[in-house]
């Protein structure tokens, strides 16, 4: 039996953020009441309290904190209790102008909402670690306590800074980073457009400037950013462990939408991973994809178990239209995680606020109260998760690969690219979304990661690579890997600078081409590829001296040269295909590969994901994203045979998912 993530907690967690500071104390006792009758197991606690925690310099006020989690405690609840150090009070702000964090254009930000501080203050990390230091010597041996929560979504609104403090650590990071002068002008580029420094003190954060900045500055500034604030993360962790060793440490991570920190250096830092997710109504990405995205990446993250620390269960209040959730949303959107490797379903928040900018936004308890439909969706889906206790701890099955590399994609989005319609990260969830409308579940990866496991890996778009991640992927086909490879991959190095020779410089040899040239389209413009695909955005001329031609370009600039080539079972893809094209391309490349569904034939809508414990026993989730009533069948083996633990209900052969709903299937050991 795997150990459960959060240790205090048996099966799968379920609850939210609680808030109890914005309530009158006399609401608290009906608070674990509800909570109770909703089946909630945990509660993050104290997110944006440390105006309550500490009202004044050093003046620190537990009492109403301690009434909080013997409530909680009382009602069998388990508290994930948070640092409280994502939004310091006004007094701090106030006495510390200094740590308010500075924009590109050197205006700084005041107080008066949340996250006022600069990563690199000084001040504001002494203040920060002293209510740290207090809150693990009085709560850690509190029988409620079962994770600590660290901050909230690092970087949401401060994840660079560019004022003079910054400007002063950004200077030490490059320092250990180059040693000296010398390199950093080397691998910056400096000579172009007379920007050598002779000196460590002429050296900024990339601030706004009349055009184009340096592109090695900008992409070191944003790896110094995701630094600072990990610097942040990793000494409250520090203290918390020095002072209460065993209880698990996390913070938020937000992996759907949010690209400014580099994540893979981040998870190796929590003891476990946490995400946020919110549907972008405004996405013409099917939702069940969207979420799919966010959950693989945080699987992948956490090489394992993870924990869905907040979603909502209707509208947000933050984007221009806020979409309300079709009823049962909730229920699946929240399984739809949990098949995907989260060991419980966390919203934002319990109660619906009164006041404040985030009063629209939905909750678990709304404004209307218990007797409303949200609640009742609430307390059903407490009984879901009760019901899949024994599913905690368990793996997902997933044998391809999409490779993500934060640094590459951050130099990619320096301006004056060949074509700015050449985007990274969209790419990379466009490609997940062909795999997830083909009932494929993907991991992500690092580029550097071992890929030994997977059928297939695919870099739908590696911009910038260093000599060992050339050397790891050509090692992962040496070895009999299929790598299928996007445009405008591989061109440039680590810094950002053009790999000479052909493109896509690092691969040509893996791959056998040699482009000489880019022809970007212009906006809306496709071109027709030999095979009958299109292609849209970008094209290439030039050769394939060592591959086999798959498809050529029938027209447009790059009319005649390859368009889609493979040497062996590394496949170059050098347009962006329209989503037929690239779901009729990867499918029968992964398909070669072997890479195979966990279900045969499924019916369009219908989403399929294997969890799988380490002695065996598998849990087949089925999630219908349609308006209609389906049945998924086996693939004429008999495959499809076990027991929904929603219902309770034994199926063989034939499944019923009903519209909108799921179905949990033990499997029966074949
Ligand atoms: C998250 C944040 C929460 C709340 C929520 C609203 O980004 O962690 O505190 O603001 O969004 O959707």
């Amino acid at each position: 039996m795997a150990a459960p993530l959060v240790p205090r907690v048996t099966g799968l967690c379920y609850g939210g953020d609680y808030n109890p500071e914005q309530w009158p104390e006399s609401t608290w006792a009906q608070d674990a009441a509800l909570m109770r009758e909703a089946g909630v197991t945990l509660v993050t606690v104290g997110v944006f309290a440390w105006a309550w925690l500490e009202p004044a310099p050093g003046r620190y006020e537990f009492g109403w904190l301690d009434r909080v989690l013997d409530t909680l405690h009382e009602a069998g609840i388990a508290v994930d209790l948070a640092t409280a150090t994502a939004s310091p009070p006004p007094w701090f702000s106030h006495a510390h102008p200094e740590s308010l964090p500075v924009d590109s254009a050197g205006r700084r930000l005041w107080y008066g909402s949340r996250q006022a501080f600069c990563p690199s203050s000084p001040a504001y990390r002494d203040a920060a670690l002293r209510l740290v230091e207090r809150l693990a010597r009085r709560y850690r041996d509190h029988p409620a306590l079962a994770l600590w929560h660290v901050h909230n979504e690092y970087g949401c609104h401060n994840a660079a800074c560019y004022c003079e403090v910054s400007a002063a650590a950004f200077r030490d990071w490059l320092r250990a980073r180059y040693r000296d002068l010398d390199t950093l002008n080397e691998v910056w580029g400096t000579a172009f457009w007379s920007q050598r420094y002779t000196d460590w003190a002429q050296i900024l954060p990339p601030r706004d400037t009349p055009t184009f900045r340096n592109p090695g500055q900008v992409l070191d500034f944003r790896r110094f950013c995701s630094d600072a604030l990990l610097a942040l993360f990793t000494a409250e962790r520090d203290l918390l462990h020095e002072l209460c060793p065993g209880v698990p440490v996390t913070t938020n991570l937000m992996t759907g939408q949010f690209t400014e920190l580099d994540y893979w250096a981040w998870a190796r830092e929590l003891d476990v991973v946490a995400n946020d997710h919110y549907l972008i109504g405004a996405d013409a990405r099917e939702p069940g994809a969207q979420i799919a995205f966010a959950a693989d990446l945080a699987r992948s993250l956490a090489g394992g178990p993870w924990l869905l620390m907040e979603h909502s269960t209707g509208a947000v209040n933050w984007q221009p239209r806020n979409l309300a959730k079709a009823p049962g949303q909730l229920v699946r959107d929240s399984l739809a995680h949990v098949a995907r490797g989260s060991d419980g379903a966390m919203f934002f928040q319990w109660r619906a606020s009164r006041a404040g900018a985030e009063k629209w936004h939905s909750a678990m308890l709304p404004h209307t109260g218990p007797d409303s439909r949200i609640f009742r969706e609430v307390v059903a889906l407490g009984g879901h998760l009760r019901r899949l206790g024994e599913i905690a701890g368990s793996g997902v099955d997933s044998d391809v690969a999409i490779l993500l590399d934060y640094p590459s994609g951050w130099a990619q989005e320096t301006p004056a690219q060949p074509s700015v319609d050449l985007d990274c990260f969209d790419e990379i969830r466009r490609w997940h979304a062909a795999l997830w409308r083909a009932g494929i579940t993907a991991d992500l990866a690092h580029p550097g990661a071992d890929l030994s496991r997977y059928r297939a890996v695919l870099a739908p778009a590696l911009y910038a690579v260093d000599d060992a991640t050339v050397a790891n992927l050509t090692g992962y086909v040496g070895r009999g890997g299929t790598l299928v490879i996007g445009p405008f991959s591989g061109v440039v190095d680590e810094h950002d600078r053009v790999r000479l020779g052909g493109y896509p410089g690092a691969f040509t040899d893996l791959l056998g081409v040699r482009i000489e040239e880019f022809c970007p389209l212009p906006e809306g413009v496709t071109v027709q590829l030999t095979d009958g695909s299109i292609g849209h955005t970008w094209t290439e001329r030039g050769g394939a001296p060592r591959a086999e031609v798959v498809a050529r370009y029938a027209d447009g600039p790059a009319a005649h040269a390859p368009a889609v080539t493979r040497r062996g079972d590394a496949w170059y893809v050098g347009t962006r295909l329209d989503d037929p094209s690239l779901a009729r391309l990867l499918g029968g490349v992964l398909a070669a590969a072997g890479v195979a569904p966990p279900v045969a034939g499924l019916p369009a809508g219908i989403e399929a994901v294997r969890r799988r414990h380490a002695d065996g026993r598998t849990y087949l989730f089925l999630l219908n994203h349609t308006d209609a009533d389906a049945e998924v069948a086996g693939d004429g083996a008999g495959v499809l045979a076990g027991t929904d633990l929603l219902t309770g209900t034994a199926f063989a052969g034939v499944v019923p998912v009903p519209a909108g709903g799921v179905v949990v299937l033990a499997e029966e050991a074949a």
